[in-house]
């Protein structure tokens, strides 16, 4: 337990802010349900057992809508950095097949490391920590795993401190995934990058730091940061080391509220970020 707060007035809390967002930016539709969801259009047909009409399970939601899958999947088409083209199909390669005669099939790949879902270390924008070694194996893995709240960001704008003022967040709560007019947007499901993107501008970060008990910030395209503030707000988030930014989620058709967040990054060593696998209990 870390909440300063019972969690029944969390609840509260967070239902009284959804709902005066609801009110305020209300679309009903504003989450539409993720395309490919049980369809085929990213399975291998065979690749069960052999038998070719046997279509492997490709879930956002377990165990009747308790676990959710908030990370992206690696697909070709997945936006990058500054990017037009996205990831591309060679970021994934067999280097060994059955088809070709092996015994197994074993595969590689080549992945920028804030590719996709993805977390960022202190030394992301600060090359002191990089070479002190403040590196993605050194993050505290109970900021990653426990409580978090879901918000809704109004969706007219980037997060100013305004904005965060606005969110009422209250003390205790450590961990927030901050949803916003991207996931909306689908921006995250769309392969040209695109700089319009909603994020923390330096004094929406600035005010997170010095008003908030937040250590984990949650966002739903490939920076926390907005971007022209990229560097900017980075420097304010990271210069404490406290403070672990989680970007890229997955948040569509997730109810807001209070959920465990569960977050685990690869154990990098040197390096200042790392894709991510995180998942939503209820
Ligand atoms: C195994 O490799 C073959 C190519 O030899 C490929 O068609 C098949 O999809 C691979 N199976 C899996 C599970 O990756
Ligand atoms: C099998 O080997 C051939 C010849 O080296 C190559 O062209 C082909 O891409 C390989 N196929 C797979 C699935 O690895
Ligand atoms: C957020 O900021 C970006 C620039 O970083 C801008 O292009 C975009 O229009 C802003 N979005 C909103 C909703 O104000």
């Amino acid at each position: 337990m870390d909440s300063l707060l019972p969690l029944s007035f969390l609840c509260f809390l967070a239902l009284s802010i959804s709902h005066h967002f609801r009110a305020a930016s209300a679309n009903p539709a504003a989450y539409p349900t993720i395309p490919g969801t049980n369809s085929v259009d990213c399975s291998i047909p065979g690749a069960a057992g052999g038998n070719p009409d046997h279509i492997p399970p490709r879930r956002e939601v377990y165990d009747n809508g308790r676990i959710f899958d908030i990370t992206h999947k690696y697909v070709p088409d997945m936006p990058v950095w500054d990017s037009k083209d996205g990831l591309g199909r060679h970021f994934l390669w067999l280097e060994k097949s059955i088809k070709n005669g092996s015994r197994s099939n074993n595969s590689a790949m080549k992945l920028g490391v804030h590719t996709g879902t993805h977390v960022d270390a202190p030394s992301h924008f600060y090359d002191n920590y990089l070479d002190a070694g403040f590196d993605v194996d050194s993050l505290d893995i109970e900021v990653l795993n426990g409580y978090a709240l879901l918000v809704d960001v109004p969706r007219d704008t980037n997060i100013t401190a305004e904005v965060m003022r606005s969110l009422s967040i209250p003390h205790g709560v450590r961990r927030v995934l901050f949803r916003t007019l991207n996931t909306d947007r689908r921006l995250m499901f769309k392969k040209e990058f695109d700089t319009t993107y909603v994020g923390f501008m330096e004094d929406g970060a600035k005010w997170l730091v010095e008003n908030t008990d937040i250590k984990l910030v949650g966002v739903d395209y490939l920076s926390a940061a907005a971007y022209e503030h990229s560097v900017q707000s980075h420097l304010v988030f990271l210069e404490s080391r406290e403070i672990i930014l989680v970007e890229g989620l997955k948040l569509d058709d997730i109810p807001e509220g209070i959920c465990t967040l569960n977050c685990l990054p690869l154990r990098l060593v040197g390096s200042e970020a790392s894709p991510i696998r995180c998942i939503l209990i209820r």
